[in-house]
């Protein structure tokens, strides 16, 4: 790792240093990442750059020093809103991302109740286990209770289970379109009619599905309602660098009554600085994330969203049609948008079907209850398809071959085990025993494969994983 230069080096070195630092990278461009990156095309990322480029030193926190910024921004939040169904006054911003955009629709909602009910002293979430962690995470920070129920067999929230937390300190229910783990589609007008029974805020997460499911729409698929034509959805988060396309750090809430928005406000009149005032969570913040959303919004238009979304879905598709044709592999519950995950019955391990394919350059995150690898299907994944179906059926035939030979070691143990007992010493027998179950053991990779979230980790699970998780991130973050 290289310190501050005393001196400036060129920038020709400069960036042939990047080049080479990012050359061991994944690549993103290549659709062999099944997260992380939401890819379209060469044409699209290239508006992205050149509108990132164009704004590269302005500053979105303040909307008077640079009105145009505050003009895309107003466009944005207007085409969300147009798309998933906004009642006229409904009103949104645009943040960073999904996270932010989850943190400041429990932060209106704590905001709001504390405002209208100020009985409430420690207010509750209710979420299904689904939910994204930006809820947890979000809870932790506004010091709220996150109350988690769990999912039918389909995947779906489990609405009675959610109607039982119920209590006199809930404050907002949660479902997502889709959630992220298996890419289901909650019972948003169950959970919204649960809402409006009690007098509860509702939110929907559309982080990942809210610039698909509309143009999924538009192309003749039909979905459970899952946006503001749901009368009870009181807000939404839609995320524009997911299946929107544009680079990263670009997200809108929105919320169906103004006077919500109003919450999720900070103002503080007393500092020696001026009067401070920022909409959103962040300050400072990326003027190139809001105009290359913009250009690509643009770029793209009604009519290339909806062939990226029916890219997307054909792929999603012949995946689909392909698992059922595996005997070992399935699709865990009964997803409706263009997220699955893959699961293998035994005794084939999911996770080494992972490893077989990340040795041939695909990438799949972990999951856990149960195993699973994550595949969110964008509209470049339908160029790779079948090249990727190819891979995975080899490799799902490689660990077939390789869990016959590991079944066949285990019975020639146990064979020479009984041989054993019947011909040599006793003590012997105990050692080889032993010997014999410490092999067996250490080949449950299971046991030494976690799920982590965002990352392809191997980890042991011995001692608590959060606290293994928390040293590896402080490792990883080593300044
Ligand atoms: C359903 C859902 N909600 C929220 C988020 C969090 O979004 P971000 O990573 O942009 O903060 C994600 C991210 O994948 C998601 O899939």
């Amino acid at each position: 790792m290289s310190g501050l230069p005393s001196v400036g080096r060129s920038a020709e070195d400069v960036l042939r240093d990047l080049e080479q630092r990012k050359a061991r990278d994944t690549d993103s461009t290549a659709s062999r990442l099944w997260s992380l990156v939401y890819y379209h095309s060469p044409q699209v990322l290239e508006v992205a750059q050149r509108a990132y480029a164009l704004y590269i030193s302005e500053n979105a926190l303040n909307p008077l020093a640079f009105p145009s910024l505050r003009q895309m921004e107003n466009e944005i939040v207007g085409i969300v809103k147009a798309l998933l169904h906004a009642p006229p006054q409904a009103a949104g911003t645009m943040t960073t991302g999904g996270t932010e955009s989850i943190f400041l629709a429990l932060k209106a909602a704590r905001d709001y109740a504390f405002f209208h009910k100020p009985h409430i002293a420690h207010p509750e979430v209710i979420a299904p286990l689904s939910a994204h962690p930006a809820f947890d995470k979000a809870a932790h920070y506004l010091g709220l209770k996150l109350i988690h129920t769990p999912l039918d067999p389909s995947g779906k929230a489990d609405v009675r289970a959610m109607e039982a937390a119920i209590s006199e300190s809930t404050i907002l229910l949660v479902g997502s379109a889709p959630a992220y783990p298996h890419g289901v589609i909650d019972p948003i007008s169950e959970i919204a009619d649960l809402a409006q029974k009690y007098g509860l805020l509702c939110h929907v997460d559309a982080c990942v599905g809210g610039l698909i499911l509309p143009f999924l729409e538009k192309s003749g698929i039909a979905f459970p309602p899952y946006d503001f034509r749901v009368e009870g959805v009181t807000s939404i988060s839609a995320d524009l660098h997911k299946y929107g396309y544009t680079p990263k750090g670009a997200s809108v809430v929105l919320y169906r009554q103004r006077e919500l928005r109003r919450h999720q406000f900070f103002i503080y009149g007393s500092w020696p600085g001026g009067i401070y005032a920022s909409a959103s969570f962040s300050g400072t913040r990326s003027a190139g994330a809001i105009a290359a959303a913009w250009a690509v919004l643009q770029f793209l238009g009604e009519s290339g969203y909806i062939e990226a979304a029916k890219a997307a879905w054909q792929a999603t598709q012949a995946i689909r049609t392909a698992i059922k044709e595996i005997p070992e592999l399935y699709i865990v519950g009964e997803p409706n948008a263009t997220i699955l995950a893959l699961a293998a019955h035994p005794p084939l391990d999911i996770y080494r079907i992972g490893d077989g394919l990340a040795q041939r350059g695909w990438f799949l995150d972990r999951q856990q209850h149960p195993a699973s690898l994550h595949l969110t299907v964008t509209a470049g994944h339908n160029r790779v398809v079948k090249r990727f179906l190819e891979d995975l059926r080899a490799v799902v035939s490689e660990e077939k071959h390789r869990s016959t030979q590991r079944k066949w070691r285990r019975q020639a143990g146990k064979a020479l085990l009984r041989t054993g007992l019947a011909i040599l010493p006793e003590r012997w027998v105990r050692n080889m025993a032993r010997l014999i179950t410490r092999t067996a053991q250490a080949q449950e990779p299971p046991r030494r494969t976690a799920a982590l979230y965002g990352m392809m980790a191997a980890l042991p699970t011995q001692g608590s994983l959060e606290k293994i998780v928390e040293d590896f991130l402080d490792k990883a973050l080593e300044n």
